[in-house]
């Protein structure tokens, strides 16, 4: 990761972005980050990959002091017209304009859902953004990230057979959405996939695609990588509402 992140269209382009939420409307996946937040008693958080900000608002919503950082322009600009917006920080960028801000980001914990983390694909980047959330981390702070299990091949089941759907929005009329793998390489630990999402919209006919290059990593790479940027694995949760699809890694920067 070199130059600037590149968005996949589905979190840039306007006619996308403007239905991300509404296609995917069920975020009961974000409450165990609402209770995590809770229960390490977090004032201040970091949501690193926030899109269009559903898991900062909620965090807002509930007092806390929020920062949500993402690459994709047309994502936070969703984000930042909704109700309750201007009680977060919003910052365009990959996580290495985190050490250019002023006032620079302090907080408590970090987070990455939503597989936020699989989006990052090379090493030189994915090391960069772990030592960038440590760094905007207080001593005995926290990062809580997601990513899915590569032995489940979770990608297996993103054909068309099996995600095609059609959903009636509001103002928008039918939108039919289905997937499709392109191209699944590397070792079997830590496979990088690339798909296809396909958007049909019945109003007009337009039918957009958004491609998007995902890597997965198994456990141990992931605590390595935590490890080297200079935190400790404390827990490797499940999520609940994916049992046994995801790695929830929770790791701490430590006290001293
Ligand atoms: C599936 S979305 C999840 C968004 C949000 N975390 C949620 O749960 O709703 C993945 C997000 O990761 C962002 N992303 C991609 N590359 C990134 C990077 N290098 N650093 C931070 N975020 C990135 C994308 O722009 C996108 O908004």
């Amino acid at each position: 990761m070199h130059g600037p992140v590149a968005p996949d269209a589905h979190y840039e382009h306007p006619r996308l972005v403007s239905v991300y939420d509404a296609l995917d409307p069920d975020r009961s996946d974000l409450q165990p980050y609402l209770a995590l937040a809770a229960e390490l008693g977090a004032r201040r958080v970091l949501d690193l990959g926030c899109g269009t900000g559903v898991l900062a608002l909620l965090l807002a919503e509930r007092g806390l002091d929020v920062t949500g950082l993402d690459p994709a322009a047309g994502s936070l600009s969703v984000a930042a017209a909704k109700p309750g917006a201007d009680r977060v920080r919003w910052v365009h960028g990959d996580a290495r304009v985190l050490g250019r801000l002023q006032p620079p980001v302090v907080v408590d914990l970090v987070t990455m859902t939503g597989n936020a983390a699989q989006a990052v694909t090379d090493d030189d980047g994915w090391a960069a953004l772990l030592r960038a959330a440590h760094d905007a981390l207080v001593p005995g702070g926290h990062l809580v990230l997601e990513t899915r299990v590569p032995e489940a091949r979770g990608w297996e089941a993103w054909t068309r057979a099996a995600t095609e759907r059609v959903r009636r929005l509001p103002g928008v009329g039918d939108v039919r959405t289905w997937t499709q793998v392109d191209d699944v390489s590397g070792p079997p630990s830590s496979p990088t996939v690339v798909f296809t999402q396909h958007f049909a919209f019945a109003a007009d006919g337009a039918v957009l695609t958004s491609r998007s290059v995902l890597r997965f990593r198994s456990r141990e790479q992931v605590g390595a990588a935590v490890a080297a940027a200079g935190l400790d694995v404390v827990e490797v949760r499940d999520a609940p509402d994916r049992p046994g699809l995801e790695l929830v890694v929770l790791a701490q920067r430590s006290r001293a």
